[in-house]
């Protein structure tokens, strides 16, 4: 039996996510889980470092020191409470935190990812073993680099029903794992936004960091004008692979609408993003998922799963559908990436592939990530 730690901020830089498991052969057992949560100095310069008109490379190169203090003090945190030695673990896998994602060569930009975290500083201060920059191996292999959680999924939720593992962070993706499928069976995709347009809403209107339980827009309408005209976006009508980003649903997306529609009040702004995120969701299933695999079980996770209108939005456009969450199947919906991310660098320390080529688009299994040793170990 081995431990494994996962670390990962997502695109809602809402925290850092921790989780430790234990891996026993085929048998993965999660053991403990923590969030530390982003302060707010530290967010505003992750934003500033995501956007090309603010950010500058000094920032960068202090933020991937910061950052990796950060996800350091996460991973001491999650081994004090669960009182076990970093020293002890196998390895730290470390997602770090995306500032940037080009998913394809363009406008003179070769396709490229850059997660800042620092590894050598997660090692030095946890002593451990770190792998991290999971996602550029699967680029060099032709890949988008993402999504990587599907191995994971494939690993812990294949079963004899056709399957849709939903996550909801800052962006939305699906994983469908066909009945009985093998490894080459998966496949998954970005379907579009996550909470990211509906975050950016609640903080402009309101200064709240997201919309608790869905409750804002609850009281809302769905614009149907301002829904067709995201629908019509190339990203929601492209076959995948695909992934997307803070790049299209960021700041500047929702200044645009904000632009556009000064009529919209509040509320029915917050529900049409958040009916967005769930028609990005349908389409995607209609257009690229049923054709391949009837599925018929979607299980939510991420953070968005715990927003109540955002489910009720998904079970009513896909009513042939079961709607579960993790919590449902006696997991947690908000541990699965980190989990994910220390069963990656536990194949990676293996020597074994843990991309998906039918879920990221490259051409072959590669060994993902960069390993730094644990600094003092001899
Ligand atoms: N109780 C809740 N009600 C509505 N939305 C929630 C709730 N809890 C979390 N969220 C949403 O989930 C987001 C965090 O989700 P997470 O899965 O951590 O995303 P990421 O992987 O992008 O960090 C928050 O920013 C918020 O939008
Ligand atoms: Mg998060």
């Amino acid at each position: 039996m081995v431990y494994a730690i996962g670390l990962i901020s997502g695109t809602s830089l809402d925290g850092c996510d921790a989780a430790l498991i234990a891996i026993e052969g085929e048998k993965v057992r999660q053991l403990h889980f923590v969030t530390l949560p982003m302060e707010e100095g530290l967010r505003q310069r992750v934003l500033d470092c995501c956007s090309p008109e603010r950010s500058s490379i000094d920032l960068a190169c202090s933020l991937n020191v910061e950052l990796g203090r950060w996800f350091a003090a996460a991973a001491l945190e999650l081994c004090r409470r669960a009182g076990i030695s970093p020293e002890e673990v196998e390895v730290i896998g470390s997602h770090g935190q995306t500032v940037y994602h080009i998913p394809e060569d363009e406008g003179g930009r070769l396709a490229s990812t850059l997660q800042l975290g620092e590894p050598a500083v997660i090692a030095y201060e946890t002593g451990a073993r770190v792998v991290s920059g999971f996602r550029a191996m699967d680029m060099a292999a032709g890949g988008r680099g993402a999504p990587l959680v599907p191995f994971a999924e494939y690993l812990l939720y294949r079963s004899d029903r056709h399957r849709a593992l939903q996550n909801i962070g800052g962006i939305g993706n699906v994983t469908v794992l066909p009945a009985g499928c093998g490894m080459d069976g998966v496949f998954a995709f970005d379907t579009g936004p996550g909470n990211m347009i509906i975050n950016a809403l609640t903080k402009h209107f309101f200064g709240l960091e997201y919309d608790e339980d869905g409750r804002i827009a609850a009281r809302g309408r769905a614009d149907e004008e301002l829904l067709r005209e995201w629908m019509a976006l190339p990203f929601v009508q492209k076959a995948p692979p695909k992934a997307t980003g803070r790049e299209l649903y960021g700041q500047q997306f929702v200044n645009g609408a904000l632009r556009s529609r000064p009529d919209l009040s509040p509320q029915d702004f917050i529900a049409t993003a958040t009916r967005y995120t769930a028609a990005c969701i349908e389409y995607s299933y209609r257009a690229f998922v049923f054709p391949r695999c009837p599925v018929r079980e979607v299980i939510l996770s991420g953070g968005g799963a715990h927003n109540l209108t955002l489910r009720r939005d998904i079970a009513a456009l896909l009513p042939e559908c079961e709607v579960l969450t993790q919590e449902d199947l006696g997991f947690s919906s908000d541990a699965k990436e980190a989990v994910a991310f220390a069963l990656l660098a536990h194949e990676t320390v293996a020597g074994r592939p843990s991309n998906l080529p039918g879920a990221t688009g490259a051409s072959k299994p590669v060994i993902l990530g960069n390993v730094t040793p644990a600094p003092l170990r001899a």
